[in-house]
């Protein structure tokens, strides 16, 4: 099999280290074939799937039925998360030996309804995951359900004030990111702090990189390319949780992607239907878009405007997550040996943005009608092809393989915080 790439630009495929393909139990948002699909169109070769699914991914059992379903549908590789919290805190050995490829754990409340555990908890379960070796996401908001509802209020064109919409979700972000980096610094766990959208995260984020926890960030399209001046624009397409903040959020996000303290890009892919979105009640309303599929372009667009460079963009989609979630060198970079993970980009094709064109159930996007600049224009997984001049190869289910090469880096010893305050005032550790 052949093709033409003249004028293409080999990237290696993008790792979306935060996808809700909804399968088990809310296949009619989406399942592990649809939810590929798009991942396929979008240039994306591997996924990480989360555990809000029902049952939720929360026992080896649970484990092995997804990994089952998943290799029988997706075109594309994949990881899974395991449920780590309180009821799963006597088997977090067990998920990792039954191939978890990393642990999520929700400070907040989201779609799922999976509870959050106390602080207590919290330590324990990062004494538990560092010994895994795997990394915890973390769903860092302590009160989303006020996020949430704030953010559909203003959606929805009703009156609330802009700084308690805006502001203090923020609050409780940086509040869950400090609080996860102290935890961690603590108990040696590496975490990953999910769907960063306040500029206000970054200094906990970036003071403790600096601190030597092993900490990592990402952020997702809709947190950089939208700003509150969109929310009555887009009504309830923009309902997302967290949600979208202000402009200088947006500027903060992308000077830190820019500079590496915000390491990745994700897409929070998180498929529903326009009517559980839009629903009228604000408590009954379902938060989230897809984004696995509009990523890429999305992010290409900025490349063409001289925002960052496309090896910028190379280092966010694939580099990053790859080092960060075990996949390095393997995956994420084009290299001997390598798997052919390969998105062929064409840098200048010109494309508009429509929820009826995605290929994943959810057919709403607050990116209705953006005009993007740069498409991969074929998707190779493993050296086949499954997505081929903008088009979905047919059968192709079932080619996705779980990631086996995650390679299990040993955890670091825990570091006592008092080392720290050491570090912090100059003195001798
Ligand atoms: O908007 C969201 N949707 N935020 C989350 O944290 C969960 C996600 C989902 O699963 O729908
Ligand atoms: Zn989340
Ligand atoms: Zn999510």
């Amino acid at each position: 099999e052949t093709v033409d790439v003249s004028g293409l630009h080999l990237l290696p495929g993008a790792i979306d280290v935060h996808v809700h393909f909804r399968d088990p139990g809310y296949t009619h948002k989406e399942d592990w074939e649809s939810g590929a699909a798009a991942a396929a169109m979008g240039g994306v070769t591997t996924v990480f799937e989360m555990p809000n699914t029902v049952p939720s991914t929360s026992t080896p059992e649970a484990l092995f039925d997804k990994a089952t379903i998943a290799g029988s549908k997706s075109c594309v590789d994949f990881g899974l998360y395991a449920l780590l919290g309180e009821e799963t805190l006597d088997r977090v050995q067990a998920l990792a030996d039954a191939g978890a490829n990393a642990f999520k754990l929700y400070m907040g409340n989201t779609f799922g309804n999976l509870p959050s555990p106390s602080t207590g908890a919290m330590l324990e379960c990062f004494e538990k995951a560092a010994l895994t070796g795997l990394r915890v996401s973390l769903h860092a908001e302590t009160a989303s359900i006020m996020a949430r509802r704030e953010a559909a209020l203003s959606a929805a064109g009703r009156t609330a004030p802009l700084d308690h919409i805006l502001a203090r979700p923020e609050v409780v972000a940086i509040e869950a990111v400090a609080r996860a980096a102290i935890l961690a610094e603590w108990t040696g766990a590496r975490i990953h702090i999910l769907h960063i959208s306040s500029s206000g995260e970054l200094r906990p984020l970036a003071e403790a990189k600096a601190r030597g926890v092993d900490v990592t960030g990402e952020t997702c399209p809709c947190y950089l390319f939208l700003d509150s001046s969109d929310y009555e624009r887009l009504q309830g397409a923009i309902r997302v949780n967290p949600p979208v903040r202000e402009k200088k959020d947006s500027l903060g996000i992308l000077a830190a992607l820019k500079a590496g303290v915000v390491d990745m890009i994700a897409t929070d892919h998180a498929p529903h239907t326009p009517e559980e979105k839009l629903r009228p009640n604000i408590w009954d309303v379902d938060c989230g878009f897809p984004g696995v599929e509009t990523q890429m372009p999305l992010m290409l667009t900025r490349v063409a405007a001289g925002d960052y460079s496309i090896m910028d963009y190379v280092r966010m989609s694939a580099g990053a997550p790859a080092r960060s979630f075990g996949l390095w060198p393997t995956k994420g970079r084009i290299a001997p040996g390598a798997h052919a993970d390969i998105a062929c980009v064409d840098l200048s094709r010109r494309e508009t943005i429509r929820a009826a064109d995605l290929h994943s159930r959810s057919r709403i996007t607050p990116f209705e009608g953006t005009e993007t600049v740069g498409a991969p224009v074929h998707t190779l997984v493993r050296g086949a092809f499954v997505q081929r001049d903008r088009k979905l190869v047919p059968g192709m289910q079932g080619h996705g393989r779980q990631v086996t090469d995650i390679q299990r880096m040993p955890a670091p010893a825990p570091r006592n915080v008092e080392l720290s305050l050491a570090h912090l005032t100059g003195g001798a550790p």
